[in-house]
């Protein structure tokens, strides 16, 4: 703090939604600005016995009072977004900037249609990159050209270069992983951006040399949905054993599931130039931790894991996730 990029480090659907929800609280944040791609993206956030899936509202929105923005860098499905402003009420407090893109049914008809993108890529089906298609060529509506939006239209870069003026507590909220980013990732099996911390950054409009941390979220096993490589992927049978064997947020598929990658990892610390790990579910490989929320607390075997990550990764794990809720947390920046 005061400016924090979050962003995921193998392939998405890493916990994200509840690292961010836990900053929030922690730091009362003021601002809450969520970049990469769009509504592919899905972030649970459990939160005092509620369940919210969100896929264009920032997770943080459970800090109360917080401002919450949308970067100009980000794709907006303005359905989606207007029943999650319900979901959360959230209406007096959203920004979105006038030039966020907008996701138009023929932008879902392309990517749900064509052969190429839902069956060999695999995409989310949610129009996001024959959008981002469209933006290329300059042709994308933006969001001042929609009437249901123009109530939350802002400037967004001003708003938060503002804030960090005033030295005012900020968390920046990327999409997916790093290796589905469509110039790092495991190309073309990737999205249809970059959305690494410097790309985070750049679709809300602040420059490098604002970023005070950069949080890489990884889960404590990979998980990944659609087509492209996966190391040591296990069968649906084994990651069922495993307990590993989960559905997607967003299109309810089958998500492939892979013990945690140290090669992986190491690089997604580089080109995210991390300073901070979060490690999610260490209670989904280490049932016996679930809801620890202290690090004397947590079995040696998964001491032993957390250890052995800072040791080949060389960056301190900073957050443990022990469960789904905010709360399910072990914080070891609070000493
Ligand atoms: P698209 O982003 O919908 O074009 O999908 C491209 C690839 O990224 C596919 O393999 C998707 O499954 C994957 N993908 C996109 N968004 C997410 C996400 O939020 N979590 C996990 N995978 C995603
Ligand atoms: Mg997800």
């Amino acid at each position: 703090m005061p400016l924090t990029v979050v962003v995921g480090g193998f392939f998405g659907d890493c916990g994200k939604g509840k690292i961010i929800s836990h900053l929030a609280l922690r730091d009362k944040v003021k601002i809450v600005a969520r970049g990469g791609v769009g509504p592919n993206a899905g972030h649970t956030v459990i939160h005092e016995g509620v369940a919210y899936r969100l896929r264009q509202i920032p997770s943080g929105f459970i800090q109360q009072g917080a401002r919450l923005l949308i970067g100009p860098g980000v794709l907006v499905s303005p359905g989606i977004l207007l029943e999650e402003v319900k979901l959360t009420n959230t209406r007096d407090r959203l920004g979105l900037d006038r030039q966020v893109g907008i996701i138009e049914e023929k932008h879902i008809d392309e990517d749900t249609k064509s052969a190429y993108l839902k069956k060999r890529i695999g995409t989310t089906g949610t129009g996001c990159g024959p959008a981002q298609q469209e933006r290329a060529k300059r042709t994308l509506k933006v969001g001042q050209e929609v009437d249901v939006l123009k109530d939350f239209l802002t400037d967004v870069p001003l708003e938060i270069n503002e804030a960090l003026e005033k030295e005012r507590n900020i968390l920046l909220e990327g999409t997916q992983g790093t290796y589905l980013s469509l110039y790092h990732g495991t190309y073309p099996y990737v999205t249809s951006k970059d959305i690494t911390a410097s790309a985070i950054c750049a679709d809300v409009g602040v420059g490098p040399k604002r970023v005070d941390d950069v949080v890489v979220v990884f889960k404590a096993y990979v998980t990944r949905v659609g087509g492209g490589p996966l190391e040591n992927e296990l069968s649906e049978k084994e990651a069922k054993r495993k307990g590993w064997y989960e559905i997607a947020t967003v299109t309810r598929r089958v998500r492939r599931s892979a013990p945690f990658n140290f090669d992986l990892a190491r690089r997604a610390i580089m080109l995210n130039s991390g300073t901070k790990i979060a490690l999610t579910k260490l209670d989904v490989v280490f049932p016996k931790d679930r809801a620890k929320t202290k690090w004397v607390e947590l079995s040696a075997e998964a001491r032993k894991f957390v250890a052995r990550v800072e040791e080949e990764i060389k960056t301190p794990v900073a957050f443990i996730g022990t469960g789904p809720g905010s709360h399910q947390i072990i914080d070891r920046t609070i000493v």
